[in-house]
């Protein structure tokens, strides 16, 4: 994993959005695996800016979202099919048809998992997975001792996950208990991964994801096994990390660093 610890979330958001822009440069028909709540938030605004200002084109490009809640249609205001329209889609030239989206109303769990996983392949898989982290370690919603080989499927959310969120909800009785997410084994299937935690309450899940053993119980800890994850993370959730001076080395010297071919 390479680590990027950024003075800020801003500075996080910027160097990310710059990230996920040169994929597309590179390949303007890319697929991107899109997260939702408050992290990410500041990477779609750059993106957005980037589109407006600079041109950064997404006519060609595909995405894939890790979760949605059971039970939420598209149009409820805490559901993820209406994040991502309010904070990314409505604002980039995405085709509505290239945009998927875990179904929160499907009748038939199983079909649809199974249906979105061969979609996934069928696009020629992920080429770029956004991920943030819960307080709990999970990535997506793989929650403590989900299957590091885990594909899409009905997940009930942990109990920390319902507090966690219960912040956007009227209520935490309103939090929905179960999700369809993408598996462990999806994510780790994608060709490149970044993961961003701001603050505090990061700092520890954080820690034990880029450090600590590979364990079901933090599935955040199974990017250690994946050959390409950038670790974007502000000050404050890089506070556990016990390599943080030697992270900032590295990025320190990377632009003298040898060429491998
Ligand atoms: C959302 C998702 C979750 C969140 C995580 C952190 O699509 O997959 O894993 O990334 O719960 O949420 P925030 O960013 O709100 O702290």
């Amino acid at each position: 994993m390479e680590v990027v610890i950024c003075a800020n979330p801003k500075e996080m958001a910027q160097r990310s959005a710059r990230l996920i822009a040169d994929v597309l440069n590179a390949k303007p028909n890319a697929v991107l695996g899109m997260a939702t709540g408050s992290t990410p938030l500041g990477l779609y605004q750059e993106l957005v800016r980037m589109h407006r200002a600079e041109g950064l084109d997404f006519s060609q490009v595909t995405t894939f979202n890790l979760d949605e809640y059971v039970g939420l249609s598209p149009q409820h205001e805490q559901s993820y099919h209406f994040f991502m329209q309010q904070n990314f889609f409505q604002h980039v030239n995405i085709p509505p048809q290239n945009v998927y989206i875990p179904s929160g109303t499907t009748s038939n769990c199983r079909a649809f998992c199974d249906w979105y996983e061969r979609r996934i392949k069928e696009c020629g898989g992920i080429d770029v997975q956004i991920l943030g982290i819960g307080s709990d370690g999970h990535i997506a919603f793989n929650e403590p001792g989900s299957s590091l080989m885990s594909r899409t499927r009905l997940k009930t959310l942990a109990k920390s996950t319902i507090d966690d969120n219960a912040r956007f909800f009227a209520s935490r009785g309103d939090v929905p208990i179960y999700a369809i997410t993408m598996g462990v084994g999806t994510i780790l299937e994608a060709r490149q991964c970044v993961l961003l935690a701001n603050g505090g309450n990061k700092a520890r899940a954080i820690a034990q994801a880029v450090e600590g053993p590979v364990t079901s119980m933090i599935t955040a800890s199974a990017l250690q096994l994946h050959p390409s994850v950038q670790v974007f993370v502000d000050a404050a959730a890089a506070g556990e990390l016990s390599m943080r001076e030697y992270y900032q080395w590295i990025q320190k010297n990377k632009p003298g660093a040898p060429r491998m071919g």
